[in-house]
């Protein structure tokens, strides 16, 4: 190596080559290489039954790889019991113990781990400060709210200091609002303990909002890992295109590819240009996916800068008090969203025939649907 070249950081985590199989046939995890960076916040990010918990289980030690090795700060974990891991974690359903108090239930961690009194007592403290709870030291869980539950429950993952700390749907069983303030706040202490958080959902806001990469998960394969922003802009497939944000898809075939870019002719009429992002080549099918604030509504007949015009038909308005939503049919798919701004619905009149447009990069060409 030469002088002056930064060697990057060893993973925490690395799945490598893990296959998992329950039954001895179905593989429910296929071939998952997967490197996790030290203080990063990943998300695991899927349909139900993609392999979510099981991969998550793996790493905690409650479930065998079939095949491949977890490596954890270098070293093969396979025959390692999950509580010499050390590795905090989180549940959907709090998994409080109903006998013990709050403070009780966060000790729990230290005296498995023969902490001595003074500093279970000190630590149990700053972990109730933290959670904002030491007033409620003494109550019983069956006496707190799902979402004081739920910090409970994150305060006895992190008392011990973990070196990672994995979260299966924690935030499923709150309301939105009580979700949305939990999600900052296991986002700030993410950032305020500099801790590695491997965290599962299969809601997408919830992995944009916390994630520093997202691994999309799709039966037991990952289809892509990258920053939230960069899934949006920038997807490999189908798959990872409608599970991350809306789209509107468009099916046609690929007439001409010309480096980044393709011609496609539209099974419902039109010819566009898009980004040639997952095409063979000229003739095969594609699915064009258009995301809604991409798209601007022009009058009929309004000459057009660009090179994608398609006709439309106003179908109906929907007004969501920050935006507004223009539903039309464009080229065969009679649920074509535009995004709009409040208040621009009202000029739109139902059964009116305008014109869409897009930029070509905002016209992602993928594999068919
Ligand atoms: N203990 C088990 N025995 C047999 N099959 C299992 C077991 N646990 C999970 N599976 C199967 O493995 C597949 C993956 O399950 P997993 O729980 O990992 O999915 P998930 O992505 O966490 O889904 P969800 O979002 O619904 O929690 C599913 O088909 C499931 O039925
Ligand atoms: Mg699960």
């Amino acid at each position: 190596m030469e002088a002056g070249m930064v060697t990057p950081a060893p993973a925490l985590v690395r799945f490598s080559g893990i296959q998992k199989t329950y039954d001895g046939e179905h593989l429910v995890v296929k071939n998952l290489d997967l490197d996790i960076r030290k203080g990063e916040f990943i998300t695991l990010l899927g349909p139900s039954g993609s392999g979510k918990t099981t991969t998550l289980m793996m790493l905690a030690g409650f479930e065998v790889p079939t095949h491949g090795e977890i490596y954890l700060a270098g070293r093969p974990i396979k025959n390692m019991p999950p509580h010499k891991r050390d590795i905090g974690m989180v549940f959907q359903n709090y998994a409080l113990f109903p006998h013990l108090t709050i403070a009780e239930n966060i000790a729990f961690p230290l005296s498995v781990r023969k902490t001595n009194k003074a500093d279970v007592q000190e630590r149990v403290g700053s972990a109730l400060r933290m959670i904002k709870m030491e007033n409620l030291a003494h109550r019983r869980p069956g006496q707190l709210s799902g979402g004081q539950q739920q910090r409970v429950a994150l305060a006895r993952a992190l008392v011990f200091n973990p070196q990672l700390v994995l979260m299966d749907e924690p935030l499923g069983a709150l309301d939105k609002r009580l979700r949305e303030q939990m999600q900052l706040e296991i986002k700030q202490l993410h950032e305020t303990m500099g801790i590695t958080v491997v965290y599962v959902t299969h809601d997408q806001s919830e992995a944009l909002t916390m994630s520093d990469r997202i691994a999309v998960f799709n039966d037991g394969i990952v289809q892509q890992i990258d920053k939230p922003d960069a899934l949006y802009e920038h997807p490999v497939n189908s798959f990872v295109a409608h599970f991350i944000g809306e789209n509107n898809v468009l099916a046609g075939t690929v007439e001409t590819v010309d480096k980044d870019y393709c011609r496609v002719a539209l099974a419902g009429g039109g010819t566009v240009t898009a980004r040639a992002v997952n095409v063979s080549g000229a003739g095969a099918s594609t699915s064009l996916s258009v995301r809604p604030e991409r798209i601007a509504i022009v009058p009929e007949g309004t000459s057009s800068d660009g090179p994608n015009r398609l006709p439309a038909k106003v179908q109906n308005t929907i007004y969501l008090g920050d935006h507004a939503l223009a539903v039309l049919d464009v080229s065969g798919n009679a649920e074509f969203m535009v995004k709009l701004q409040p208040g621009a619905h009202d000029s739109l009149t139902h059964g009116a025939n305008v014109s869409v447009t897009f930029r070509p990069e905002d016209c992602l060409a993928l594999d068919p649907v």
